[in-house]
């Protein structure tokens, strides 16, 4: 059975072929909605969502499928101490695949451990997340054509932005992708991403202001302060606001680069830039449905059924 816990865990073929399917899926989504007629989709979220969850709710309803799940560890019986092991037991005998998100780093790992069905990792803690790296890859995909050749900038939380470590996890799997990582210091990549970036003697950047080198970038990422992972307060509100886009800034940019963005947005993109056509952030949401829907058919092991 397989899981999806990391970018990484589908080949670069595999990945490949699931945009194409996500692709034609976004041409012909009548196509595939009873693909998973008779289906049950679990969302297990322990931690709070809007898109991630919404839309994989969404893309099991679009295939034609079923959806149960909780949307709070309050009220589930995590709160009442039961351990995630024990809760994939259970949910393997209601559901056919589940999608998981997780305060805490590796859960989805554990669940898979024990897992009757198919695990999807929605997010855990500040580690990775890797529905939103395929929703980002198909979002440059469809703008760019390529996933090759470009420069992208990282920019805000890039220390606990999970997005963030997922989608540099994948693209150095990619040709000729430059990284450019544009946060305050307290909030720069973990060392061990830099360490492979430096193994795989991938080119990268680190600055501190985005006005230096938003006129080379093609991708520009976007990410909020993430405020739930910070010790204290006052560390978030210092650096809070740190970085926002606004016309200003965009008027240093290539023509051509697109801006994206995991949203929830917080301040860091105003909201003046909604309306440049290189704003792709609510594209990126569309995108999100259809990878959904081409992972669960992948994993379900639907996908060859409907070419
Ligand atoms: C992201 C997340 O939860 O990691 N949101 C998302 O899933 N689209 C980004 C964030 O919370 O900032």
């Amino acid at each position: 059975m397989r899981h999806l816990l990391s970018p990484l865990d589908l080949t670069i073929e595999e990945t490949n072929t699931l945009l194409d399917l996500a692709r034609d899926i976004s041409k012909n989504p009548e196509k595939y909605s009873h693909v998973c007629d008779g289906k049950r989709l679990a969302t297990l979220f322990y931690e709070p969502s809007t898109r991630t969850r919404l839309s994989f709710e969404a893309a099991m309803m679009n295939l034609g499928g079923t959806v149960l799940g909780f949307s709070s560890a309050n009220s589930s019986s995590a709160s009442k101490g039961e351990s995630v092991a024990d809760t994939i037991r259970v949910v393997s005998c209601y559901a056919n695949i589940c999608a998981m998100r997780h305060p805490k780093e590796g859960a989805p790992r554990v669940a898979a451990s024990k897992s009757a069905i198919p695990v999807i990792n929605a997010g855990d803690g500040g580690h990775q997340h890797p529905t939103q790296t395929l929703t980002d890859l198909m979002t440059i995909r469809e703008l760019r054509g390529s996933l090759n050749n470009f420069t992208i900038g990282l920019c805000g939380d890039l220390k606990f932005g999970r997005t963030v470590h997922s989608l540099i996890n994948e693209l150095i799997r990619y040709e000729n992708v430059k990284f450019v990582l544009i946060s305050p210091k307290e909030l720069r990549v973990p060392d061990y991403i830099i360490e492979t970036l430096d193994e795989k003697h991938i080119e990268y950047e680190v600055v501190e202001k985005l006005e230096d080198v938003i006129s080379k970038l093609d991708i520009l990422y976007m990410t909020r302060v993430q405020k739930e992972r910070f010790f204290n307060e006052d560390d978030y509100l210092r650096m809070k606001d740190f970085y926002i886009l606004n016309k200003a800034k965009m008027d240093m940019a290539k023509p051509d680069m697109y801006v994206l963005h995991p949203l929830p947005r917080v301040n860091e993109i105003s909201i003046e830039v909604d309306d440049d056509p290189r704003a792709s952030y609510f594209k990126q949401v569309q995108f999100g449905v259809y990878v959904r829907m081409a992972l669960i058919l992948t994993l379900l092991g639907l996908d060859k059924e409907v070419r």
